[in-house]
């Protein structure tokens, strides 16, 4: 029987009189997985079994060519399908069929405040990656903004563990419906760049548990996720990659998840933890080149030789190595050897529709005052757009996100395109911040080289400011080091490059200023309060240019909302009050340098830091304006109508009290007003986004369950819900709650609930 021949389906095969009994079971598609998976190990040799868990390239795992189970491909993630490199260097392969579709940032994305953007993307994302042939897409990052320096904050979903959950899991199961696997990262605990090989948080199980897990088990759980990324980090000493207590108590025993674990690109150091840690594949690990030809480098793996020899020499035994081979078995039969995948696409209409309709959806009207946006074409004639954000293309840089995409718009050609038939416009860079525009050899050819002095640039931004009926300032950050970019965390939360200086001369030039805010993480912004109009755009991909266009216009009405809280300033964030980052010189097990991060702020991330201590941040976590405005009703519980015995609905209705059709998120924070420990002063448990008419209502319902309730009780090492009184804050953000409604819980974690008004 021919290997090629199996690559017809059942009812093909039996029309040419071949039988299913022919076919081994592992290459059978209609018998169930573990047994295919079973059968295929049963035929494996032990050198076969060793080189399955281990990279062949940059991006690949060879898989067993002698028995046709088919090679494993990677490529980054998250927000597009990465260029093709050379073999076994991370220059370009210089393909010409690599140009992808950048999608919007994944702190975009969250700031969607909606599932099914969150589904369009996977499934775009998704296709793409398999258009091109790839069997994971190393996305998406889930871990939590704990702080605002934090270089790679982008590429996650803010800094609420139950928001990047639901749209973790809708990621998720929109790219796996392409037969592609999601690889989860990176797990866990990697919440900044600085030191990012060596920092070793020390976080307590309950701040574990209720903060930096929920999103990966959401992802893993309810997502059905069937890889994971482990991080560069340490956690209690051990490598994240293959720390027993991530990888083997909590992701595989605990979540009871049968998917893959994969390290981080060189995450690996020693053979001996790599094995027993619950680390299944090894990629990116330094090699020699493959120059001489005379031997694999890639043998030198960590968990290559030097595990095969030590299972030879009785060190391991083969049973870890078959838990592995068993798993990433799982994962090549999901992904590269399903057969009903569908065939994907990449650069479609559809896909470039999906970029500037998630883009235009995250992004966040801050701050609008005197009503100064939309652009009014009644009083504006001409437009003076300024700032070096405006021409510069986005998509190359900030690391291994770094994408080659089809095209770019700029913000400029965006509104030159949407506003440049009726309206005189102007430009001027006002700054000069980072003209490289080139990530491992792709360049955008951007000639952004300016010779002007600081004095220069700023008269001449002046002028034109004056000379203009609004202003829209284009400035915030740009994937350089630094500045929103991996293994390089920001050094403060200022704006780069004199941009504060510029925004305070330009507002002296013309009170109509519009300040677009590009960054994927939050920026000091001490003119706040005196600039009318402010707007958080993100990294948008291909359609940046358009996307902000239609929010400035009003063709799409803003409706995105902060899925992080914009501090003032540092200080108002836990982690940097409370003086624990980034960490203090320690040594690992093995004398190595690291560095000891204890997470002293605990639980109280984001919101929750600035609940305890009735701080006045510069927009509250969940804030966004829209064109229109929406009124709250008041909220009631129904006590007896949950879909699922012990649980029970909250409802609100909204009203678009404006002109225009819009969309609302309503927010749902639940708040305990009595526990055995101290718990936050509210926590997000649900949130829904309606689009309203104007004069419209709908009336939002949350179903509240035992999990909305619950705290983690570290010594129990389990979830408790206690008897008490509780309260249902419903608003606007996490500082606008408009309608609270009262209720208390009997029965106690064995019993049912019950509720009562
Ligand atoms: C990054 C990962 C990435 C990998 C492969 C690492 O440096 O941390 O997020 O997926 O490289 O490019």
């Amino acid at each position: 029987m021919k290997l090629r021949n199996l690559f017809l389906t059942g009812a093909m095969l039996m029309s040419i009189g071949v039988s299913y009994a022919d076919i081994p079971v592992y290459l059978d598609d209609s018998q169930p997985l573990e047994k295919r998976v079973e059968d295929a190990l049963s035929r494996m040799t032990l050198k076969e079994k060793v080189n399955i868990i281990h990279a062949q390239s940059k991006f690949s795992a060879p898989g067993v060519p002698r028995l046709g189970i088919a090679e494993l491909w990677c490529t980054d993630g998250p927000m597009g399908v990465r260029p093709e490199v050379l073999w076994d260097e991370w220059e370009q392969a210089e393909w010409t069929n690599d140009s992808c579709t950048a999608f919007p940032s994944l702190t975009c994305l969250a700031a969607t405040w909606n599932t099914d953007m969150a589904e369009l993307y996977g499934k775009s994302i998704g296709a793409e990656a398999r258009f091109r042939n790839k069997a994971v897409i190393l996305g998406p990052g889930v871990n939590i903004y704990r702080t605002p320096l934090c270089g790679r904050n982008f590429e996650y979903m803010g800094e609420d563990p139950f928001l990047s959950g639901k749209m973790a899991t809708r990621y998720v199961q929109g790219v796996q419906s392409n037969g592609v696997a999601v690889c989860v990262k990176h797990f866990a605990l990697n919440n900044n760049e600085i030191n990012r090989h060596t920092s070793n948080p020390i976080v307590d199980d309950r701040t574990l548990y209720e903060i930096y897990l929920p999103a990966f088990k959401a992802a893993a759980i309810d997502g059905g996720a069937w890889s994971f990324m482990g991080g560069y980090n340490l956690f209690r000493g051990e490598h994240a990659s293959y720390n027993p207590i991530l990888m083997n108590q909590i992701l595989k025993g605990e979540w009871e998840w049968d998917g893959a674990v994969i390290s981080d690109w060189g995450a690996v150091h020693d053979t001996a933890t790599a094995v027993t840690g619950g680390l299944d594949m090894e990629f990116g690990s330094w090699t020699d080149g493959l120059a001489g030809g005379m031997s694999n480098a890639y043998d030198n793996y960590w968990l290559a030789n030097p595990y095969l020899n030590g299972i030879k020499e009785g060190k391991y035994s083969e049973d870890e190595l078959n838990d592995k081979v068993r798993r990433v078995l799982r994962l090549t039969f999901r992904t590269a050897m399903n057969r009903n995948r569908p065939w994907g696409a990449m650069g479609s209409d559809d896909h470039k529709e999906a970029c500037r309709k998630i883009g235009g959806e995250g992004i966040v009207l801050l701050q609008n005052r005197n009503g100064l946006l939309p652009v009014n074409p009644e009083n504006v004639k001409k437009i003076a757009v300024i700032g070096e954000n405006a021409i510069k293309m986005m998509t190359v840089g900030g690391g291994s996100s770094s994408l080659k995409a089809a095209y770019e718009i700029t913000p400029l050609q965006g509104i030159r395109a949407r506003f440049g038939k009726d309206f005189d416009i102007v430009y001027e860079r006002g700054y000069v911040g980072d003209t490289l525009g080139e990530y491992n050899g792709v360049k955008t050819f951007q000639d952004l080289r300016d010779f002007r002095t600081v004095a220069q640039l700023t008269e001449d931004a002046v002028k034109a400011a004056e000379n203009a009926d609004i202003v829209l300032f284009f400035g915030g950050l740009n994937k350089a080091n630094h500045n929103d970019a991996e293994d390089s965390d920001r050094k403060s939360m200022d704006l780069p490059y004199g941009q504060n200086e510029l925004i305070e001369a330009l507002l002296k030039a013309n009170k109509n200023l519009v300040v677009v805010n590009i960054s994927g993480t939050g920026v000091a912004m001490p003119w706040a309060s005196k600039v009318p109009a402010i707007l958080q755009a993100w990294y948008l991909g291909n359609e940046t240019g358009n996307a902000i266009a239609d929010v400035l216009s009003g063709d799409v009405n803003p409706s995105g909302k902060l899925p992080y809280t914009y501090y003032a300033d540092l200080m108002q964030c836990g982690a940097h009050k409370l003086g624990a980052y980034p960490g203090t010189p320690a040594k690992d097990k093995f004398g190595n340098d690291i560095f000891d991060m204890p997470y002293n702020e605990g639980i109280y991330v984001g919101y929750r830091f600035i609940d305890k201590n009735k701080l006045k941040p510069t927009f509250p976590f969940g804030h966004g304006l829209s064109y229109t405005t929406f009124k709250y009703g008041n909220a009631s519980i129904d006590k007896t109508s949950g879909k699922e015995s012990d649980t029970f609905m909250v409802s609100v209705p909204v009203t678009n009290t404006g002109k225009r059709a819009g969309s609302e998120i309503v927010e749902l924070f639940i708040s305990d007003s009595k526990s055995s420990i101290d718990r936050p002063v509210k926590e997000l448990k649900g949130f829904s986004k309606i689009a309203l008419l104007p004069g419209e209502t709908k009336t939002v319902t949350f179903e509240i369950n035992r999990d909305a309730l619950s705290f983690f009780d570290a010594e129990k090492h389990a979830w408790v819900c206690e008897p008490g009184d509780f309260e249902a804050l419903i608003g606007a953000s996490s500082a606008d709650i408009r309608t609270k409604v009262k209720f208390n819980v009997s029965g106690d974690n064995d019993s049912r609930l019950t509720f009562n008004k």
